[in-house]
């Protein structure tokens, strides 16, 4: 499994021969000008809630690449609504995708649209695929169902929001680490605006000091599972 940060929380994720887009935010990005949405493979997009900094791309990725649309009913309902191909989801769902299986799970924040119209409630997702195991929070507050995911799924990489002010902050991160039993974190949704910049050093130091690795990647780099 293979992982692109593509600025804010949009992420390039590759398993086998399958291209899956997070939370595509890229051409109203400054700081992620280097990446051309026309040049992305997408077979799937995920998406965590309906905010702009989540979707703003999404119809322009899917439009061309015919991927599938994942998330929440009232969000993959709006798409499918425009012509595009989704696969709608709730809390707690489960499906087998044919890069492997993917779980909606709970998340602390607000979902409505641009217009202001109602993108129902926000998640996060797991995926296991190809014998990895990831979680990708999405925006959230630190909260006490991310206990729920080690019971059923032991992983390989989280991925949290460490921007705080709309999200979690480095401390509340720390925690939701322990509270999903995963040393190995990727923090996401930071420094992308005045309301979330943060230290790089002290967040990473604070991880390390608690045993755990906090990983910042540049916009377009990798890491591999
Ligand atoms: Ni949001
Ligand atoms: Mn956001």
């Amino acid at each position: 499994m293979k992982i692109t940060f593509l600025g804010h929380a949009s992420l390039q994720i590759n398993i086998g021969d399958i291209a899956i887009l997070v939370d595509p935010f890229i051409s109203g990005n400054p700081k992620a000008a280097h990446i051309d949405i026309d040049a992305l493979k997408a077979d799937y997009i995920l998406l965590t809630h309906a905010h702009q900094d989540h979707i703003l791309d999404v119809e322009a990725i899917a439009k061309r690449t015919e991927a599938v649309i994942v998330s929440n009913y009232e969000i993959v309902t709006h798409y499918q609504n425009k012509g595009l191909e989704g696969h709608p989801m709730n809390h707690g769902g489960n499906w087998e995708f044919e890069f492997g299986k993917l779980k909606y799970v709970n998340a602390i924040h607000t979902s409505s649209f641009p217009d202001g119209s109602y993108g129902g409630q926000p998640g996060g997702f797991v995926i296991e695929g190809e014998h990895k195991n990831i979680y990708i929070a999405g925006d959230t507050a630190l909260t006490y169902d991310m206990k729920l995911i080690p019971l059923q799924t032991k992983l390989d990489l989280a991925i949290l929001p460490i921007g705080d002010n709309f999200t979690m902050g480095i401390d509340d991160a720390l925690i939701a680490a322990d509270f999903v039993a995963c040393d190995k974190i990727l923090g996401y949704h930071f420094d992308t605006f005045g309301y979330i910049e943060i230290d790089h050093e002290s967040a990473k130091r604070k991880f390390f000091e608690n045993n755990k690795d906090l990983m910042l990647l540049e916009i377009g780099d990798s890491i591999e599972l």
